[in-house]
């Protein structure tokens, strides 16, 4: 039971990481990031990184964040959650904002490597704000990312994390290319 819970709650907590993502899809356009500009060559980011589709992800992350903080704050249970207020909406935060400077990376690397925006990634493409988000949120909130996903079952939430997210990425992509926000299903 405590190990479905751990599970369970490895995916629900990581939500303000997980909604950045497919929230950029939606907000996505206008000014890129990188404002165009290149570097030997090639373009910083490219044009799938935008000021809207970064700024509306992780304002829409950090909300649904709040919302649950809310939920854990006046409904108590033995669910796993983010830690006392105020520390609990730091965590939202780097999740949210981990989330899409580990996706800029991404691309970043991508660009670096000659990969046109769009084009198929690997593991980076799934796993690139994943990183970005544990990175940001261990440096900040080390302790919250240990019990959560290192020390004892949240080793199991941080395995059925890794597994997860490859699913619904696609289940995302596919959402956004019928939407025609994507240009590439995945
Ligand atoms: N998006 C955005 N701004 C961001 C992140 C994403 O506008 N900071 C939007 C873009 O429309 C982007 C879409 O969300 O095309 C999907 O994001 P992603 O799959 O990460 O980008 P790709 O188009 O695959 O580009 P890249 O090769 O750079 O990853
Ligand atoms: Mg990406």
């Amino acid at each position: 039971m405590d190990l479905i819970l751990a599970a369970l709650s490895g995916i629900v907590l990581f939500l303000p990481a997980l909604i950045p993502n497919s929230a950029a899809v939606l907000f996505g356009g206008g000014t890129p990031v990188d404002f165009g500009r290149s570097w030997r060559g090639k373009r910083i980011l490219g044009d799938g990184k935008t000021w809207r589709g970064l700024i509306g992800g992780v304002a829409t992350g950090i909300a649904f964040g709040l919302f649950l903080t809310a939920i854990f704050e006046f409904a108590p249970s033995d669910f796993p959650d983010y830690g006392r207020w105020p520390g609990s909406v730091g965590v939202v935060v780097t999740l949210a904002l981990g989330s899409l400077l580990g996706d800029m990376a991404g691309a970043f690397i991508k660009r670096r490597l000659g990969m046109e925006r769009g084009q198929k990634a690997p593991v980076l493409d799934q796993y690139d704000f994943v990183a970005g988000a544990l990175l940001l949120t261990a440096l900040f909130h080390p302790s919250w990312v240990a019990a959560t996903y290192v020390n004892g079952d949240g080793l199991v939430a941080l395995i059925v994390l890794l597994v997860f997210v490859p699913l619904l990425h696609r289940a995302v992509n596919i959402i956004g290319y019928k939407l025609g926000k994507k240009k590439e299903p995945w």
